[in-house]
């Protein structure tokens, strides 16, 4: 039995690399294809969970669209799947590369299982392209694995036979509850300035300091929403000077350019350079890192579906800075609130969870809808049975 698992960004690492380890360790052959629609970002978490990939398509040019990923990873991936025909192609979400990988798949009639399955806005624009990606994969992945029912009840309202799907937990329950495991008890990136390491043990060290975990990187949010973004991030430090603000920037230049111009001082010396002494704009960190800072922080405000799943694991609120949200169980089990993208909502959401301890309490007690960590074991299990029953063959 033949597995090829696609990937191309971060997240997708991150939940993918459970999935494929318990296939090793129940003796199946992986073959891993990375198209590095990411390449600095991918490489940081490859190097980081020890993943050496068979194939790389090292796709990213910078300020990429997405005709370029799509057109490049479509022509890469037809040569490596019809050369390794593999039984299953797995692919995780909902990125550009998990639709191509997909669609590639499909054309060369190979089953297809989709991790993370049936999450839906109803909104194709947002997220944008991600929401539409999602539901075009449901619509060629052969394996469903939900994490959750209300994904499973979005799968079935749109035809998918309840025998294709399963619902399992979501991954990034498994790294994350791993990665705690391993957890050391200082950030240990090389890169970072000793000026923001010596600075953050101070915060950690002062009880009635604050830290706010900061993320932003959506398609729908650049421009003008993302500008909203910074001026709010900017008030909440300025107001609060017993909070200090942790933003690991991403590297896409539409998330760079804003968030540097309006929070930083000198785009040159990004490693902790700062506009004011309490915020922090920092290189995207690795997952250790920044589950460690997830661990350490008091609330986190971030646009990341992959936060929005991790955070209630740590009993972290989570400020949701989107209109729409796919993970709408935790806004049920209000552990995320959907504050959306104007200056002022955010800043006042913020302000609520610095002041009032009965919202922070109701919000950090939450239980999380995410997972219990087994789920990689879950989608293994499935997929052997299938596999060995010959289900998987049947078209
Ligand atoms: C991509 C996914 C998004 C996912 C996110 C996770 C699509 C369309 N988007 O968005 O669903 O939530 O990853 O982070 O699939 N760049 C670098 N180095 C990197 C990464 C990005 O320089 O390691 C810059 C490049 O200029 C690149 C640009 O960012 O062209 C955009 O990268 P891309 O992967 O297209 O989009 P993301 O916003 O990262
Ligand atoms: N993450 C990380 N380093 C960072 C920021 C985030 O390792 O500096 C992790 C985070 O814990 C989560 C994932 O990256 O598991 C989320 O990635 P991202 O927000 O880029 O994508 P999304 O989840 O929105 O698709």
């Amino acid at each position: 039995m033949k597995f090829i698992a696609i990937f191309g960004t971060r997240p997708e690492a991150i939940k993918i690399v459970p999935v494929i380890k318990k296939l090793r360790e129940s003796g199946y052959q992986v073959i891993i294809c990375v198209t590095a629609q990411q390449r600095d970002m991918l490489d940081q978490s490859l190097e980081f969970f020890e993943i050496i990939p068979d194939y790389d398509l090292n796709l990213m040019v910078d300020c990429q669209d997405l005709f370029h990923i799509t057109i490049k990873a479509l022509e890469g991936l037809k040569k490596i799947l019809q050369k390794e025909r593999p039984d299953v192609v797995l692919v995780q979400g909902d990125t550009s590369t998990a639709f191509t990988a997909s669609l590639a798949a499909f054309y060369l009639q190979i089953s297809i299982g989709h991790i993370e399955a049936g999450l839906r806005t109803h909104n194709k624009y947002n997220p944008f392209p991600e929401e539409n990606n999602r539901h075009l994969i449901g619509v060629l992945a052969d394996y469903h694995f939900a994490p959750t029912e209300l994904a499973k009840d979005n799968l079935v309202k749109e035809g998918i036979p309840e025998s294709q799907i399963w619902v399992t937990g979501n991954t990034v329950i498994d790294t994350l509850l791993d990665v705690i495991n391993l957890q050391s008890s200082v950030v240990k990136q090389e890169e970072l300035s000793m000026y923001f390491k010596e600075r953050l043990n101070l915060i950690l060290a002062d009880e009635n300091q604050k830290l706010i975990l900061v993320t932003g990187h959506r398609r729908e949010s650049f421009g003008e929403d993302f500008r909203n973004i910074c001026m709010a991030l900017k008030e909440i430090a300025e107001k609060n000077p017993d909070a200090t603000i942790i933003y690991p920037v991403h590297l896409n230049p539409n998330v760079q350019k804003p968030v540097y111009e309006i929070l930083g001082s000198d785009l040159a010396n990004r490693i902790g350079s700062t506009v004011s002494k309490n915020i922090f704009l920092l290189e995207p960190l690795k997952y250790e890192d920044f589950v460690y800072l997830m661990s350490k922080s008091y609330f986190i405000m971030t646009d990341s579906g992959g936060i929005q799943e991790e955070a209630p694991s740590l009993h972290k609120p989570v400020l949701v800075m989107r209109n729409t949200t796919e993970r709408s169980e935790g806004i049920e089990a209000n552990t995320l609130r959907l504050v959306g993208t104007k200056k002022d909502i955010i800043a006042g959401a913020a302000q609520q969870l610095l002041d009032s301890k009965d919202v922070y309490g109701e919000m950090s007690g939450a239980i999380n809808p995410y997972g219990d960590g087994k789920a990689a074991g879950r989608i293994v299990d499935v997929l052997s049975k299938n596999l060995m029953s010959g289900r998987n063959t049947e078209k």
